[in-house]
């Protein structure tokens, strides 16, 4: 596996692979990785000559400086890991080589940026956008992959994908999840035992929102998971929210419920932590 701190060597690397006619997949990722995070290289691995990943933590998607700060590093093990897996190349530039100056790119996401996690996450999204875009630039890959855990994540970059068109296909792939139910998540090593014992109950909620929509409209589905949560002291609801899979839009009384999806953030002491459920695919 070959480590490339800058964007000069990665391009030369690139460069060759392709004119080899290679086909790349990319997995770009924050670090402090997991199996969630393996499962995307395995899929690249699956369906592409060249595995490209990055790790990379992006500030400009953090818009609590706090969050920035404590976010998990450990480089060495995710190092392993990824060259466990049978990753190609590894992209670990610094935030000089990313950002050389102020990246004041603003991006349309046609509104799926206005609800749930970019409500509450303003200028995230942006974040996101900026620097996925500049790592496309970086990588050139054919593909890249992207986990569901972040279902709106994936909703913005196809979205991005398609403005900007690159020529790249986005390729989601499904949730990992703890044996307890927990989504993984780089967050989790943050969770207080207290937090951590409690947190499958997210998703044990979301699954049994699953058959009361069988019965009941999305409004009673959303009331009746915020009451859940809100029966446990110790975790706080940021928002659930029943929504149109392809527009994101929320949807209150019973269609056709062939593409709804149920998205969910809750505060588990200072952690956040978020997940989503879809309905009937
Ligand atoms: P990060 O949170 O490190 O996640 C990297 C990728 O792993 C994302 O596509 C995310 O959805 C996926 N992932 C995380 N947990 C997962 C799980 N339990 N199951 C399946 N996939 C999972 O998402 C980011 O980084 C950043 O926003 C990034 C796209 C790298 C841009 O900075």
């Amino acid at each position: 596996m070959q480590v490339c701190k800058t964007g000069q060597e990665l391009s030369m690397l690139r460069d060759a692979k392709r004119s080899e006619k290679k086909i790349i997949g990319f997995v770009p990722t924050m670090g402090a990785l997991h199996k969630g995070h393996i499962s995307l290289i395995h899929e690249s691995i699956s369906s592409s000559n060249i595995t490209v990943a990055s790790i990379f933590v992006n500030p400009t998607q953090f818009n609590n400086p706090s969050d920035l700060k404590n976010y998990p590093r450990d480089l060495q093990k995710d190092l392993e890991l990824l060259e466990n897996a049978g990753c190609n190349i590894v992209f670990v530039p610094s935030v000089e080589e990313m950002y050389p100056a102020i990246d004041t790119r603003v991006f349309d996401f046609d509104d799926l940026d206005k609800v749930m996690e970019g409500q509450h996450r303003p200028g995230h999204f942006n974040g996101v956008a900026q620097i996925v875009s500049k790592l496309f630039d970086a990588v050139k890959p054919h593909k890249a992959f992207f986990g569901l855990k972040d279902f709106q994540q994936v909703a913005i970059i196809k979205k991005m994908t398609e403005k900007l068109s690159y020529n790249i296909e986005i390729i989601a792939c499904p949730i990992v999840r703890e044996p307890d139910g927990l989504a993984m998540s780089s967050r989790n090593l943050l969770l207080e035992n207290k937090y951590r014992e409690l947190a499958p109950l997210i998703y044990a909620i979301l699954k049994e929102s699953v058959i009361k929509l069988r019965t009941d409209s999305p409004l009673n589905v959303k009331k009746w998971v915020t009451k859940m949560i809100g029966n446990e002291p110790l975790l706080e609801l940021e928002y659930f929210d029943i929504v149109d899979r392809w527009t994101l839009k929320s949807v209150e009384q019973n269609s056709t419920k062939d593409s709804l999806i149920g998205c969910i953030a809750v505060w588990a002491g200072n952690v956040r932590l978020i997940d989503n459920i879809i309905y009937n695919y």
